[in-house]
């Protein structure tokens, strides 16, 4: 096991989702420990979650990015910032994330601002973004933003990665920049990892009867299947069982509005991104209880 101990420092820190992968490293031996140095979220909610999740002080929080000032940073071997993407989303108005727009995305450019005061840069950072950053409509905006890192002195890693690839069966493209200070230390994203996992190795097997949408099959007809809702009869679902049994996108009920939010999604297949606004009647699972 190697002695190695980590120090963190965590912007848009949400949950901490990747500090938690930092803390799988350290379970399975690739790291010592991973001390998280500071934070910065604004909201209540996730600064309540993030700390019970890695059970640490709210002190830690700095707050609003745009109040730390770089030169009161304590040391940290990590940066972490997935920063804002309701402006790069292709689900929001893809405002963008130029600097000058001040944009909720371009709170990213925060990061840089704080990388130019601090005494010791940190050796890595890690961005995180969703997959329209790396469209023709945001091409620009990135490359000056990966040009300020090259400025800093970093060399730069960057790829899209597919949860699907990586034991998750969810469809969730992101985008990672990986930024290195040692051009000698070179980095290689994981390879994707070959694996059979599907939503339903990871649903509960017990399930409370308030969070199922039916159980009232009307008919079968031409191997579609029609149900509908418990609460209303005007509600109904149809399931085409061949599209069910290959996993993916196998049915559509008829009162969402948008055409996205209609669909059924079978629990052979992948489970879609979720979204910040995602509800129970845009994400609907398909189960198959007399397996
Ligand atoms: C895309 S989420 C990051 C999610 C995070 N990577 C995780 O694992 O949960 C962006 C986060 O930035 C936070 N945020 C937005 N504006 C901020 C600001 N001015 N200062 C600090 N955090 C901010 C939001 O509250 C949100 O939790």
């Amino acid at each position: 096991m190697t002695n190695k101990i980590i120090t963190v420092g965590s912007f848009f820190s949400g949950i901490g989702s990747p500090e938690k992968a930092l803390e799988r490293l350290k379970s399975e031996g690739f790291i010592k420990d991973c001390v998280i140095k500071f934070f910065s979220e604004i909201d209540k909610n996730a600064i309540k979650s993030y700390c019970a999740i890695h059970n640490i002080d709210k002190k830690l929080n700095l707050g609003n990015i745009v109040d730390i000032k770089g030169e009161n940073l304590p040391y940290c071997d990590i940066w972490i910032g997935g920063f804002p993407c309701q402006d790069i989303s292709s689900a929001g108005k893809m405002k963008g994330f130029d600097i000058i727009n001040s944009t909720r995305s371009s709170l990213g450019w925060e990061m840089i601002r704080l990388l130019g005061e601090v005494k010791i840069k940190p050796k890595y950072i890690i961005f995180e973004n969703v997959k329209n950053i790396t469209s023709k409509r945001f091409k620009n905006t990135l490359n000056l933003f990966k040009k300020d890192l090259i400025d800093l002195g970093y060399t730069l890693y960057y790829k899209v990665l597919n949860a699907t690839d990586y034991e998750i069966p969810q469809t969730r493209e992101r985008y990672f920049l990986v930024a290195i200070l040692d051009k000698n230390h070179k980095f290689e994203f994981p390879k994707p990892i070959n694996n059979n996992l599907r939503m339903n190795d990871f649903l509960d097997k017990k399930v409370d009867e308030k969070y199922y949408l039916t159980n009232k099959e009307i008919k079968m007809i031409n191997n579609k299947l029609f149900f509908k809702n418990k609460n209303s009869d005007d509600i109904r679902y149809e399931v085409d069982l061949d599209k069910y049994k290959r996993g993916g996108i196998c049915g559509t009920d008829n009162c969402c509005k948008f055409h996205q939010s209609s669909r059924l999604f079978s629990e052979l297949g992948y489970a879609p991104t979720l979204m910040a606004n995602n509800t129970a009647y845009n994400c609907k699972i398909v189960v198959n209880e007399e397996k």
